[in-house]
């Protein structure tokens, strides 16, 4: 039997999985400080979203002498707030479910592309109060724009596809993807995304490379006209990880007008204090939902509880990011 701290929430149908195989599991956030100082050591797996993070000195501080973490299991697919090399030097298995959650942040993807095109959050907020702004709000379509992918695995090929079915011309940029991807034109460098795209999604991983990659200097590259001809403005949209969109620099872009739109919902600090993108019309902002449905939570447990049976059954996983 083994101990499992899950410390941002597990469906009810996982945590029974795991019960039902003879597992203990507690269901408790633990801030850093109680991380720091042993809290997870006395457990043999623990479970976490996004909202708690295992750098290099909470995983030490979760092994002991005696025993202490040997599975770490990252309930989706952004792994960046687990030291892998660190886990990995404790043989400590790391554990993600990358594909559980696609479908769901595609949705999020398309309708944040679509809400701040056509204005749907300003038109409700102005509804609210009264004002009857029909005349004010005139968007844009998706159809017939470039949209450039920032990254091009699961997640924005299935953004690819929506997009392409809205009758969007689709590019993308992926250091990683080395064949020719039918119907997408593919880039070179991602600054070939900003020159050639009035609309653009980022879909990569936040790393030293990435960190503040959508800049003022790359925002004022964006071309504001549509491949149709339309003055449409540009867009930006990220459901991929807080700080590779620089929110001061975005911030600046609204202001002057280089961005006609910004939809985030993610945040160099989360959750998302005091902010000027609050101030304006033009930013579409939600609290990292993307991956929050019943149906990608669903999926994440059960694919998660599965692993964790395997692991406590044979001492190995199927997959693993890291062993
Ligand atoms: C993920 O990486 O799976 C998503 O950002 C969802 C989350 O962290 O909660």
């Amino acid at each position: 039997m083994a101990r499992i701290a899950v410390t941002d929430g597990m469906s009810a149908k996982a945590v029974e999985m795991l019960e039902n195989a003879g597992h203990e599991v507690v269901l408790r956030h633990y801030d850093p400080d109680e991380i720091s100082s042993g809290s997870l050591a006395g457990f043999d797996a623990v479970v976490i979203r996004s909202a708690t993070k295992l750098p290099a000195e909470q995983i030490s501080a979760s092994v002991s002498s005696n025993g202490g973490i040997r599975f770490i299991g990252r309930a989706g697919v952004g792994v960046d707030n687990i030291d892998i090399s660190e886990a990995t030097l404790r043989g400590i298995v790391v554990c993600n479910t990358p594909g559980a959650s696609t479908r769901s942040v595609v949705e999020m993807t398309m309708g944040h592309l679509i809400a701040s095109t056509r204005n749907i959050a300003t038109a409700d907020r102005t509804l609210r109060n009264g004002v009857w702004a029909k005349k004010q709000l005139r968007g844009s379509e998706i159809g017939g724009k470039r949209l450039g992918l920032i990254g091009f695995g699961r997640i924005a090929r299935g953004v690819a596809q929506a997009a392409r079915s809205f009758g969007m011309v689709v590019h993308a940029y992926d250091p990683f993807v080395e064949n020719a991807i039918e119907g997408i034109t593919m880039h070179d460098s991602v600054d070939e995304i900003f020159s050639n795209c009035t609309h653009i999604s980022v879909h990569c991983n936040l790393t030293n490379e990435t960190r503040n990659l959508v800049n003022t200097e790359r925002i004022s590259t964006m071309p504001g006209i549509g491949a149709d001809g339309i003055d449409c403005g540009n867009h930006i949209v990220s459901c991929a990880r807080g700080g590779i969109v620089d929110e001061d620099a975005a911030h600046q872009a609204l202001e002057s007008g280089q961005l006609r739109s910004l939809a985030l919902d993610v945040f160099e600090s989360e959750p998302l204090g005091p902010s000027p993108l609050l101030n304006h019309d033009s930013f579409h902002g939600s609290p990292h939902i993307a991956a929050s449905t019943l149906e990608a939570q669903a999926r994440i447990g059960i694919e998660m509880a599965s692993l964790l049976i395997e692991f406590f059954d044979s001492g190995k996983t199927s997959t693993s990011l890291n062993f």
